[in-house]
């Protein structure tokens, strides 16, 4: 993609995990357009202990970063000097890791002159949505599932998010990822389990789909508990083992990616009934599951919601996403964040503002 001297132009980086990303995004004619992309996944290393390591996510992206920005650069065709702003990830996320994207991304902007943005990395994945074919308008409900998160967002208008549904334990990626590890698949569990789970019985075994109670009685509509779905997993690994019976992998694979899909589609479309709110958005790494993306399609058009996926090289961590994300800021007259904003592990969305404060909340 060409480079437009009539449109802002970010350099934008994302370090906040496991993958080293960079990108060059700009906006034309109210479309946003990935001039270029580059991302250094360090999952294989990782895949070795079963899970990401804190340390080498770190070293890898110290080791990596600076010849993927030169590969963005000549990928893009556009120079340093061409750039409005420079935007990376600075929360939530492996502080270590973290403070290497935004480290780089002050220096740049200090040397060259040029406005940092810092940003919040669920905001990237809320802005990933952009960067399909057809974007929604607000107000709109965002399903957002990732390795760390599982959320249901309502966007007021872009930058006003109220959360509306939340993970009590773990994140939807994050079971995966452990009951990969409990029927002897590698890390990241996601696409290890869709891969299984293809030729797989979704009937097979009947697991639980977690609910929340409340204090004074009855479950929160549209949170999700994952842990006991997990532990009904390991179970049934448990006691094909005693029986010294073959895993069913591929069942059990199926059976547990269909349950997670309906937990997430029905308590989703829950929301947006009640709210509603007629625009459903899917994001993060687990909106890459075909399964699910298939299943709230399916099920929206029944009661006439509109569902927007985002693409899926887009799902998984990227740079583009966070750099749509600095764009959208720009646009609402933010104009910079402090180069003394830090990187902080945890910092809830809703407050993604205060990052554009003279004075930094971390
Ligand atoms: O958004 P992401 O790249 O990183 C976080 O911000 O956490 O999400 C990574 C998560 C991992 O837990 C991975 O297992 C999951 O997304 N994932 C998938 C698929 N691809 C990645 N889960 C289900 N199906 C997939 N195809
Ligand atoms: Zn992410």
């Amino acid at each position: 993609m060409k480079y437009n001297p009539n449109c802002k132009t970010v350099l934008a980086l994302e370090t906040s995990c496991d993958e080293s990303a960079a990108a060059v995004i700009s906006k034309k004619d109210g479309k946003f357009v990935v001039i270029a992309s580059s991302i250094a996944s360090q999952i294989e290393e990782h895949a070795n202990w079963g899970g990401v390591v804190p340390e080498i996510a770190s070293r890898r992206h110290l080791e990596k970063l600076p010849f993927l920005i030169q590969e963005t650069f000549e990928k893009s065709g556009i120079k340093l000097s061409q750039i409005d702003a420079i935007a990376a990830t600075v929360t939530p996320g492996l502080a270590g890791a973290l403070m290497v994207g935004s480290i780089t991304g002050r220096t740049l902007a200090a040397l060259h002159k040029l406005p940092f943005m810092g940003i919040h990395h669920l905001e990237g994945h809320l802005a990933s949505i952009h960067l399909g074919e057809e974007s929604p308008k607000p107000p709109y409900l965002v399903l957002l599932v990732s390795g760390g998160h599982s959320e249901i967002i309502k966007v007021e208008k872009e930058g006003l998010y109220i959360r509306l549904g939340r993970s009590h334990d773990d994140a939807a990626g994050e079971a995966f990822d452990k009951v990969a590890r409990l029927l002897g698949l590698r890390y990241p569990g996601g696409p290890a389990i869709e891969e299984k789970a293809k030729t797989g019985d979704i009937y097979r075994f009947k697991f639980p789909k977690g609910r929340v109670s409340k204090p004074d009685g009855g479950f929160y509509p549209y949170d999700f508990s994952f842990s006991g779905l997990k532990t009904a997993v390991m179970r049934q690994v448990k006691s094909f083992e005693n029986s010294s019976e073959k895993l069913p992998i591929e069942d059990l694979a199926a059976s547990f990616e269909q349950v997670v899909a309906e937990v997430l589609v029905e308590r989703s479309l829950k929301c947006a009934l009640d709210t509603n709110i007629k625009s459903l958005v899917l994001v993060g790494g687990v909106a890459s599951n075909t399964r699910l993306r298939k299943l709230l399609k399916e099920k929206a058009r029944k009661h006439f919601i509109d569902i927007y996926l985002t693409p899926t090289t887009f799902c998984t961590d990227n740079a583009a996403m966070i750099g749509a994300a600095a764009l959208i800021r720009l646009e609402l007259g933010m104009s910079s964040s402090s180069l003394n904003l830090g990187v902080s592990p945890r910092w809830p969305l809703e407050q993604a503002n205060l990052l554009y404060n003279p004075t930094p909340p971390f």
